[in-house]
């Protein structure tokens, strides 16, 4: 059984690496790795591999950046070929990035079946480009795997046929349970000098929030306040670091003593300040599960969340952006007003085993 499994962007990679591995540990499947190249730089892509031990993908499609036609579509010529010599029986996609969108397309329309692993995940908010992505790809997939009960249910709402939807847990977790003693190992909390539990971790790139001046000034706002209570550090992605700078706010942040802005971090070196902070505050949806597995308070600054589970059992928190708004947040996390959280369930690091048994059972008879 020949599979194509697509990496295209960071929040990939660790939802790619368990199920990646544990293809290649049965004898039936041919697992190919392709790296549609939407994220290419080491900070954004090559550490993960190396973090996670994936194999150096057999096809690299260079894609690089562009607007979200010119992204999707690049991604779609360039696979196109691939698919069509290949010729293989499944192509698995995880996530919501254009690369997951770009390479379902083209794979349905090829008559190739499609797993889409973290599938019926809904924000109801058609702004954001990743739920374009999400129902899309949900629409053309044959195999729909779900983190959590509220993607079945919207699935069925939406009409899709039960009996291809699955809820199989989080392969983001297995990640994260398989690599935790190598994350302890990292050195981050020596290099910035931070202290177990005594400071916060910030990550911030949604275009809402950071392509939008009045936005991204609040929150600079508030980080600077912040910061006088507790030091932050800051892992600026590409795209806030460049809004930053065109607003004329990265060198007042730069000059905060509280504050480090560092490089994009690293998967172990990222799970380490993770699971040591107070507070995370962030704007990404990976973060929120990883930081409801981890029981840390999680400020999510946006209106809406795909993973509501993280509100309901774990312990995110929707937050305003507003200056005023994550300040009361930041200060019932301090002043100890934690909320009750579990884990959910299927969140138990074997996520990526269930996946590759249902596919194992349903395509032989094929
Ligand atoms: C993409 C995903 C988003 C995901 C995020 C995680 C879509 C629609 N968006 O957003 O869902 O949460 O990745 O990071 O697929 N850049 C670099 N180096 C890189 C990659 C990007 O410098 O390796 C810069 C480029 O200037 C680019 C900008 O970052 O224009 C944004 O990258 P892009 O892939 O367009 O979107 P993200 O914001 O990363």
């Amino acid at each position: 059984m020949k599979i194509i499994t697509i990496a295209g962007a960071r929040p990939n990679f660790m939802k790619v690496a368990p199920i990646f591995a544990e293809l290649r540990q049965r004898p039936d499947w041919k697992p190919m790795l392709v790296h549609t190249g939407q994220h290419y730089d080491a900070a954004m892509s090559g550490i993960f591999f190396k973090d996670l031990g994936l194999p150096e993908p057999d096809v690299f499609l260079g894609v690089g950046s562009g607007s979200h036609a010119t992204q999707t579509a690049a991604v779609m010529t360039a696979v196109e070929p691939v698919l069509l010599e290949q010729r293989p029986d499944l192509l698995l996609v995880v996530g919501d990035v254009n690369s997951t969108l770009a390479c379902t397309l083209v794979a349905s329309k090829l008559g190739v079946a499609v797993a889409h692993v973290e599938a019926g995940l809904r924000s109801f908010d058609r702004r954001m480009p990743e739920e374009v992505n999400r129902v899309v790809t949900d629409a053309l997939a044959d195999f729909l795997f779900a983190t959590e009960p509220s993607a079945v249910e919207n699935l069925e709402r939406e009409g899709v046929d039960p009996g291809k939807v699955y809820l199989v847990g989080n392969v983001m977790i297995d990640s994260l349970i398989r690599f935790q003693r190598e994350a302890e190992r990292s050195f981050i909390l020596e290099r910035y000098r931070l202290r177990p539990g005594q400071y916060g971790l910030v990550t911030l790139h949604r275009p809402s929030n950071v392509d939008e001046r009045h936005s991204l000034t609040q929150i600079a706002e508030a980080l600077q306040a912040v910061g006088t209570q507790l030091p932050l550090v800051f892992p600026i992605h590409p795209r806030t670091r460049e809004r930053l700078d065109a607003f004329g706010l990265y060198a007042r942040l730069r000059a905060l003593e509280n504050l480090h802005m560092i490089e994009p971090a690293g998967y172990f070196d990222f799970l380490k300040l993770m699971r040591n902070a107070k507070l995370v505050i962030t704007d990404s949806g990976g973060i929120q599960e990883e930081t409801t597995f981890l029981r840390v308070p999680c400020l999510t600054l946006r209106e809406n969340t795909e993973r509501p589970i993280t509100l309901s059992q774990g312990t995110n928190r929707l937050v305003r952006v507003q200056a005023e708004a994550i300040l009361t947040a930041v200060a019932e996390v301090l002043d100890g007003d934690a909320k009750p959280s579990r884990i959910p369930d299927l969140w138990d690091g074997h996520a990526a085993g269930r996946i590759v048994d249902i596919l194992q059972r349903e395509m032989n008879p094929r």
